[in-house]
């Protein structure tokens, strides 16, 4: 039988360095909040149990990760003192627990696989990931002795021969979680930051003679958030891996660098996508879309071989059938434009449903909003709106139906109808060169 995995997540920082009223662990990365990273990551390790420990005022946290469990740790007293928080939850438990920190979003999964791995094959009760970091600065070091970890010496507390030490803690940890309780039980905080350091349970591990073992990482794994200069520099780790995940996966951009992904953007293959796009959470883009520079879109659906942009503005539950256009200016808000349909320029389409290979003039507009509530517009299938047209809604304009340029539609359009709703042209010959003339002569009178 395999070994059950827990992950406990530690996140009770308020991260006053971040200058935000958001707990830290919930500013975003690729639309994500950090501690959700984490969440996901993990429970690609198909984790029984996920535990994140919170500071008092963090209920956004709690409802965010539901039904992930969180714990209140009252006063930050260290490392430690906050994984015996979660002792209620995981004491007793058999296997690894995972012992992360809610602003370090970017271990991969793969890292902590090679983690367990050394638990399972290397008989170590505790697994610790180090790196070599380019600037050690104030990391816990990591004193290695004849390929075991002896301890963790933490920068304030460690020697000079110790911080001369390159190998540093990132602060996860792999544990026996049938040992874990009974070290924190046990930890002081006899410490240059009179803190429980969760690092020194390694300490305790070596001197019953147990192994204690190091996994090395990347730095950029390691990168954690403390300031927004950090964030920036984390989001723009997280976006380099999607746009080289999409590359592999058959994608072609221009200017790889200027577009944005988000965490759970779905994308098929042969799709191009000109420089400066913004992805928003939720979008989805089918095989052979192109899509022109300078869009924004967000919870919108793509399907096969739909051609969106320049400047386009897809937003939530935007449905954009197969082969479709839209075009430059065009902001398309929940609705669906079936298979073929065109909206190439400057409209504004909401709460609608287009039929397939309906031709939307330019600058067509569909009024859904009065104000106080929302009305919907459906127009069917190979319908023709002329350009301007602005259409109150609710309003139905049928199959094959026709609107006049410029018309204010207000009533429902029958299939293969013409409306016209505008005012009468009327013209009048000579009309402007007279007004013309006397306007001139008046002037050359004063
Ligand atoms: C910790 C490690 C250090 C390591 C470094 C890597 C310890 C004692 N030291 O130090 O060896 O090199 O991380 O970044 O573990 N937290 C709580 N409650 C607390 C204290 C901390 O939830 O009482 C959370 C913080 O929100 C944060 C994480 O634990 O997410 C790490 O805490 P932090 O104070 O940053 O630890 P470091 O001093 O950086
Ligand atoms: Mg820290």
């Amino acid at each position: 039988m395999e070994n059950d995995v827990f992950a406990i997540i530690l996140g009770a920082g308020q991260g006053t360095r971040m200058k935000s009223s958001l707990p830290k662990v919930m500013h975003k990365i690729a639309g994500l909040p950090m501690v959700c990273h984490l969440i996901a990551t993990t429970s690609e390790l198909h984790t029984k149990d996920t535990i994140v420990v919170v500071g008092p005022n963090m209920d956004i946290i709690t409802k965010t990760v539901a039904p992930c469990k969180t714990v209140l740790q009252e006063k930050q007293q260290g490392t430690g003192d906050a994984v015996k928080t979660t002792k209620k939850f995981l004491s007793g438990k058999k296997g690894h627990i995972f012992i992360l920190f809610g602003d370090t979003p970017l271990i991969k999964k793969e890292t902590l696989e090679k983690m367990i791995y050394q638990r399972e094959h290397e008989n170590a009760d505790i697994v610790v990931l180090g790196f070599v970091p380019n600037d050690p600065g104030r990391y816990g070091r990591l004193v290695v002795e004849n390929g075991n970890l002896k301890k963790i010496v933490e920068f304030k507390d460690a020697s000079d021969t110790e911080k001369a030490i390159t190998l540093c803690n990132s602060g996860v940890m792999c544990v026996n979680a049938e040992k874990l309780f009974g070290w924190i039980d046990r930890l002081d905080n006899n410490n240059a930051a009179k803190e429980y350091y969760l690092t020194d349970i390694v300490k305790m591990a070596t001197d019953e003679g147990l192994i204690t073992k190091v996994v090395e990482g990347s730095e950029e794994e390691m990168a954690g958030a403390n300031s927004r200069s950090d964030l920036a520099m984390i989001e723009n780790i997280a976006q380099n891996r999607l746009r080289q995940k999409f590359l592999d996966q058959g994608i072609t951009m221009i200017d790889p660098s200027s577009v944005y992904f988000s965490f759970d953007t779905k994308m098929g293959k042969d799709i191009t996508i000109e420089p400066n796009v913004f992805f928003a959470p939720g979008c989805t883009v089918e095989d052979n879309v192109e899509i022109k520079a300078f869009c924004h879109f967000e919870g919108a659906y793509i399907h096969k071989g739909a051609i969106v942009g320049p400047f386009a503005r897809l937003r939530p539950e935007a449905n954009i059938g197969e082969n479709c256009h839209i075009g430059d200016f065009v902001e398309i808000k929940k609705s669906t434009i079936d298979n073929g349909a065109k909206v190439n320029h400057l409209s504004y389409i909401g709460d609608a449903h287009i039929g397939e290979k309906t031709n939307i003039g330019a600058g067509t507009i569909t009024c859904n909003y009065d104000g106080y509530f929302k009305s919907k517009t459906d127009i069917g299938s190979n319908a023709f709106i002329g350009s301007d047209t602005v259409i109150v809604a609710p309003c139905k304009i049928g199959d094959g139906a026709m609107t006049a340029a410029g018309s204010v539609i207000t009533k429902d359009v029958e299939n293969d109808a013409m409306a016209v709703g505008r005012g009468r042209q009327a013209a009048y010959p000579g009309w402007a060169k007279s007004f013309r003339e006397q306007k001139q002569q008046l002037k050359n009178s004063k």
